[in-house]
């Protein structure tokens, strides 16, 4: 064959093995290689049937992802098509054993054959519109003839995996193995061998009568248009799904390629595999090799059993490390504890977690008065009230009760770590472990270095934030750190824009139609309205004299407008937290406005995009300058996992690059002009944009430097 893919015989069983690590991605060379063993399996007389079988952790994991990007830069188009009719027509039967995951190409590959066999933990699926295609070697033409349209509409239009059990039971997968799967395979091959083998492709029993799926394809256009707002590819998943119920096999494909490659070509579809690359990038850290050692975190303790502190603390357990949550007092602790229960309760009934779960991880929670127990845990995370002074006080405390070696950690979202650190006798052992509420939900965690934070701690709280079923994103220590420190600008646009004289709902839903999961006045109001306007209030001095403040929010705070929790805000809101307009903020920013002398003008949808969004790029790339960003693309990630950014746009650094660096650095220059000193271009951008760059290579030049 070829060094990808390997023949081997147990007597008249041919065994196929594929060679790709990590994944086994059918990249170039492999499916030549695959062909070549199909060929000369059928060309041995020896040989009754064929095994294929993936080396290595996994069977398939699809096609070769970075191969889409030269594709679309004009390399050469590949297809899968032709070489699985080839394995479909083979005259010996083909089974593939499946462990680890089949997915996307993989699991196309697996339904060429003529069964499939697979370890009971094994996944298969197709994810390809995670990545804003579609399947494009027939999968949306083979997945219903073996599973029904229903459910291959949802396996193609939402991208999620099922497991091996789940497949055995539709039908997809035809016997699992416990045990050893080569074993299994191989015996069930013998059992297949010699009998006629069938052709996925010439099924038709499951396709169902034309009248009964068109109410599946009109349901799930509609599921896809809520839950994927904005998203093209579940929705071409779908028109190619239909296409295989309306035409013959050949056409049907024919329809899917067509679909496949203009959602390849498209901006979400590069926007998408940038998220996929980027999700895997943030976690290299160019001065912490890969084999720094790691500090084993087999307990921790939580201090504040507030919203954050407790959200955390589920975070912990759902992990399956115990934790003991402290607060001052047995009243504090009740409340603490009696919240995780409800939020626990809600997932249940959510169908989230089921009963007994939930039983096991409240177990994993021990409620504590003081810092008595402090001394045996690995790691320490404080979630007190954001201030300073308290801040210190229980780092200090940490520092005498808790043990040599073990990391001590800061949720906070805004203060010095170094300062924090500067309260202890072991600064090394400091760090930032920033959660975005709520804890237990949000899946961004920003990991704030400090000056003297030991690259093992470093190492250790990025692993773990996988063990956490996090995304851990390294940021330096500057204030707001790097999500919030954009935010601010992004927020303080939105209510410029108010004051200028757009309505409220139309900011908000400027921004909404763009992507963004919530508009920036409604997350205000969702967040507490009075947490910003407090930090503003310690921060005044640091303001500079003369620049333009947004006043509006503070002035809703002074009137006691908080926001939802007391059901006025930016909005009004009923018993059930459902917002409506408020005429009154209306009439009251109109006023202040008036009283200001800020003239008041009609401010189109793009404007407030334009002014919003490029706000949040202006301030990234400062960010990237001052290196408190590793790469553009770790503020992305940051973006979409912790501020509801499209992901399809793939973060505001790589939509920036999108739109042309050119363009947004023009449009911040006249913003620049009209709003004065805030809007000052950041210098890289300036770089950027006239030597004709993007943050994307911005980036590269970044690695390769380093
Ligand atoms: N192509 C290229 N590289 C891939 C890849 C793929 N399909 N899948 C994974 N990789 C790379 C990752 O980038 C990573 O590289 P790195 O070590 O240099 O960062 C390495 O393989 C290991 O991947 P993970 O860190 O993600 O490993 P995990 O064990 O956590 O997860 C996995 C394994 C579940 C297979 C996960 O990697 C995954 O979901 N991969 C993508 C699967 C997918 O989307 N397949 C569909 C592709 S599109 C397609 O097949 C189109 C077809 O219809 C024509």
């Amino acid at each position: 064959m070829n060094n990808l893919v390997r023949i081997s015989k147990d007597n008249d069983v041919a065994v196929i093995t594929i060679d790709n690590p990590p994944v086994n991605a059918l990249g170039p060379g492999l499916p030549e290689g695959v062909l070549a063993a199909i060929d000369e399996i059928n060309g041995d007389p020896a040989v009754k049937a064929a095994v294929v079988i993936g080396g290595g952790r996994t069977f398939v994991a699809g096609a070769d992802i970075k191969e889409f990007g030269k594709m679309t830069s004009g390399g050469p188009r590949r297809s899968l098509l032709p070489l699985l009719l080839r394995i479909e027509d083979s005259g010996k039967p083909v089974v593939m054993a499946i462990h680890g995951s089949a997915f996307g190409g993989g699991l196309e590959l697996a339904m060429a054959g003529h069964y499939r066999v697979a370890s009971p933990t094994a996944q298969v699926g197709q994810p390809e519109v995670n990545l804003g295609i579609i399947p494009g070697a027939g999968g949306t033409q083979r997945l219903p003839r073996l599973v029904g349209v229903a459910k291959a509409v949802e396996m193609c239009a939402g991208g999620k995996p099922v497991s091996a059990r789940e497949a055995a039971a539709l039908g997809l997968v035809d016997r699992l193995i416990e045990g050893d799967l080569l074993a299994g395979a191989v015996a069930f091959a013998r059992e297949v061998a010699g009998k006629p083998a069938p052709k996925t492709r010439a099924r038709a029993e499951k396709l169902g009568p034309a009248a009964e799926t068109a109410a599946i394809f009109a349901a799930a256009r509609d599921a896809a248009a809520k839950k994927q707002r904005g998203l093209k590819a579940p929705l071409a998943a779908i028109d190619a799904v239909e296409a295989g119920t309306k035409l013959p096999f050949e056409e049907g494909c024919q329809a899917e390629a067509k679909l496949f490659t203009e959602c390849l070509f498209s901006d979400q579809s590069k926007a998408l595999i940038h998220v996929f690359f980027g999700e895997r990038e943030v976690a290299k850290i160019p001065d912490i090799p890969k084999e720094t050692a790691l500090i084993p975190v087999n307990s921790v303790a939580v201090v504040g059993s507030g919203t954050m502190g407790g959200g955390i603390a589920m975070v912990f357990a759902n992990a399956g490390i115990p934790v003991l949550l402290k607060d001052v007092d047995e009243a504090a602790l009740n409340l603490g504890m009696e919240k995780i229960r409800k939020n626990y309760a809600s997932s249940v009934q959510r169908g989230r977690f089921t009963q007994a779960f939930v039983d096991e991880r409240l177990k994993l929670i021990t409620p504590v008065p003081d810092y008595d127990a402090f001394s045996v845990v690995d790691m320490v995370i404080e979630a007190v009230f954001e201030g300073m002074a308290l801040k210190k006080k229980v780092f200090a405390d940490l520092d005498r009760v808790c043990r040599p070696g073990a990391i001590l950690a800061s949720n906070t979202s805004t203060l010095d770590i170094d300062e924090i650190a500067g309260s202890t006798s072991r600064p090394e052992a400091v760090i930032g472990t920033h959660f975005f509420s709520p804890a237990n939900v949000m899946r961004l965690l920003e990991i704030v270095r400090g000056k003297k934070s030991s690259k093992e701690v470093i190492a250790t709280c990025m692993q773990l934030s996988k063990k956490l079923g996090k995304i851990g994103v390294l940021v330096g220590n500057c204030r707001g750190f790097v999500g919030n420190r954009m935010f601010g600008p992004y927020r303080r646009e939105a209510q410029f824009l108010v004051e200028e004289g757009a309505e409220v709902e139309a900011v908000d839903k400027a921004l909404v139609d763009f992507g963004m999961a919530m508009g920036p006045l409604a997350t205000g109001d969702l967040a507490g309205l009075d947490v910003g306007w407090r930090i503003r209030k310690e921060y005044r001095h640091l303001e500079k004299p003369g620049i333009r403040q947004p006043f509006a929010e503070d002035r809703l705070c002074e009137l006691g407008r908080y926001g939802q929790k007391t059901l006025k805000g930016w909005y009004r809101y009923d018993e059930n937290r459902r917002a409506s307009a408020d005429p009154e903020v209306t009439a009251l920013v109109q006023k202040w406005s008036a009283d200001s002398g800020i003239p008041q003008r009609l401010i189109s949808a793009a404007e407030i995009v334009d002014r919003c969004i490029y706000a949040l790029v202006n301030e990234g790339a400062r960010i990237l300058e001052e290196g408190y960003a590793l790469r553009a693309v770790d503020i992305d990630i940051i973006y979409l996992n912790g501020y509801g950014f499209p992901a399809y746009r793939g973060g505001p650094m790589w939509h920036a690059d999108t739109v042309g660096l050119q363009k947004v650095y023009q449009r911040v220059c006249e913003f620049h002009k009209q709003h004065g000193e805030l809007w000052e271009p950041a210098p890289l951008l300036q770089r950027l944009a006239e030597e004709g760059k993007t943050f994307a290579e911005f980036d590269k030049e970044q690695v390769a430097a380093a």
